[in-house]
């Protein structure tokens, strides 16, 4: 016995129906709809068929009256997905046929002239770019913020000395001001990625139609010009199959989110009992139910997560498209959910983060005092040896190495040896050593261009004020 298929809700659909005698089934109808997720593309998608209606109308492939009523009844749309009052329909699949549909409820037969010299498969990779184009500018003016509160912690920090850290051990001496300016060069990156990306982008499909062209005398220059494009995209086949702009913008957004979990991971370390760096304030941290004493740096910890969502994004789409042969597949449909969650979880990062590196409050006393445990200013004695003393520096290196060694025999620091203990490794060592052991020397002595000394990076602020907030 063969069971049934159920049916699904709608008749067979207007839009596409007329081949067909019978509806969907249930579940065809449900795993068909993108309308649940593509009805974030509205407002791109009206865009796009205000600009085709007015190109239309111009080529003279409709009237001026049915031009008038297409372009008033989408307006009339417009307000009604913004005002929330509009009746979005899974039946109706996606974005473009619920929009279509009710403009023919709006305007009754000039709706079905709209779609003439265009198809979904244009129309689809045209609001999808719209969108990340969107997103992409919106990227880069809440990068430009963070880049101003990290540069102004920055400025406020030029002279705060701090321990620099290879594998997570004390190294050297650095200022958290040069610290905080690095994470400033990561996001200028990220943001040379994103105009990449935008310049790329900025070709416009419409017009490819189906995937071949069009019979209709449509002005390709018109429309990409109306919504902003540089120029009408080169060949209709990829026009319709492209989605590098996507595969692009997730892959800078993956980057980006790498970038912020390590800035992330850096607040949760500095805000621990043992390293004691960092404050967060209250607007960025929650407590615990049970364990009244804690202070939890949840929105870094989120943060630090959220680099995973965004690489998994980048991982699906590349998959989705992987193999797919031209032009345009059902499977492009899966574009969306990825680019829009990756999306969200970049603009909330960016402001979290934002908001936490503007409101930290930093201990410089805690961090001076760690920067001088370790034996952090050993390069710098060994960098005297060899200034002072003319020795090679690997001769320097070793010289040092067993100062270091006595100085933790003695449960001291470098700058507590007598000169004598000095002279037992080095008899040509004299008295002017301990200057540069202090971890105060230390950092104002690196003052070669991109180096740690606090006038280098005051320097360097004003520099990168220049270069990504002004
Ligand atoms: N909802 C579809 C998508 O997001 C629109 C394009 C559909 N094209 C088609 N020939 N069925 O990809």
């Amino acid at each position: 016995m063969t069971k049934k298929t159920p049916k699904g809700n709608a008749d067979v659909s207007a839009m596409w129906g007329g081949r067909f005698d019978g509806g969907p089934a249930a579940v065809m109808e449900e795993i068909n709809a993108s309308i649940g997720f593509d009805k974030r593309l509205f407002a791109q998608d009206i865009a796009g068929s205000k600009a085709h209606a007015a190109m239309l109308v111009r080529q003279g492939i409709i009237s001026e009256e049915d031009g008038d009523a297409i372009l008033g009844g989408l307006e009339t749309i417009l307000g009604e997905m913004e005002d929330g009052s509009f009746d979005f329909k899974t039946a109706l699949e996606d974005i473009h046929m619920n929009v279509e549909a009710r403009l023919a409820e709006l305007v009754g037969e000039a709706a079905g002239r709209l779609h003439t010299g265009r198809s979904r498969n244009d129309q689809v990779a045209t609001d999808l770019k719209l969108w990340v184009r969107d997103a992409l500018d919106g990227l880069d003016a809440g990068l430009s913020h963070l880049q101003a509160a990290l540069i102004d912690q920055a400025e406020a920090h030029a002279a705060t000395v701090m321990p620099g850290f290879t594998h997570l051990q004390a190294a050297q001496p650095v200022t958290l001001g040069h610290h905080l300016l690095a994470y400033v060069e990561m996001f200028g990156r990220d943001r040379g990625r994103v105009a990449d990306c935008r310049r790329r982008l900025n070709e416009c499909p419409l017009g490819a139609a189906a995937l071949a062209g069009t019979s209709f005398a449509i002005d390709r220059e018109m429309t990409a010009e109306a919504l902003g494009f540089e120029r009408p995209s080169a060949n209709s086949l990829d026009a319709v199959s492209d989605r590098d702009f996507a595969l692009e913008f997730l892959s800078l957004g993956a980057i980006l989110a790498v970038h912020l979990s390590r800035l992330a991971e850096e607040m949760v370390l500095w805000c621990t009992d043992g390293f004691g760096f960092v404050a967060l304030s209250d607007a960025f941290t929650t407590g615990s139910s049970i364990m009244p004493q804690k202070r939890n740096p949840d929105a870094a910890e989120l943060v630090r997560a959220k680099a995973g969502r965004v690489i998994g994004a980048l991982n699906t789409l590349l998959v989705v498209m992987k193999g797919l042969p031209l032009a345009y597949g059902k499977d492009m449909q899966e574009d969306k959910e990825p680019v829009f969650d990756a999306a969200d979880s970049l603009a909330l990062s960016v402001a979290a983060v934002t908001g936490m590196v503007g409101d930290a409050v930093f201990d410089a006393g805690r961090m001076k005092e760690a920067a001088g445990r370790g034996y952090t200013t050993a390069t710098d004695l060994a960098d005297w040896l060899v200034r002072t003393l003319g020795m090679p520096f690997r001769q320097a290196h070793h010289a040092t190495g067993r100062l270091v060694r006595l100085a933790e025999d003695r449960g001291c620091g470098l700058e507590d040896l007598t000169l004598d203990d000095m002279r037992s490794v080095e008899t040509a060592i004299t008295a002017d050593v301990f200057a540069v052991l202090g971890v105060e020397n230390s950092v104002k002595s690196r003052a070669s261009q991109g180096g740690t000394a606090p006038d280098t990076v005051r320097r360097a602020v004003a520099e990168a004020r220049r270069r990504f907030v002004e």
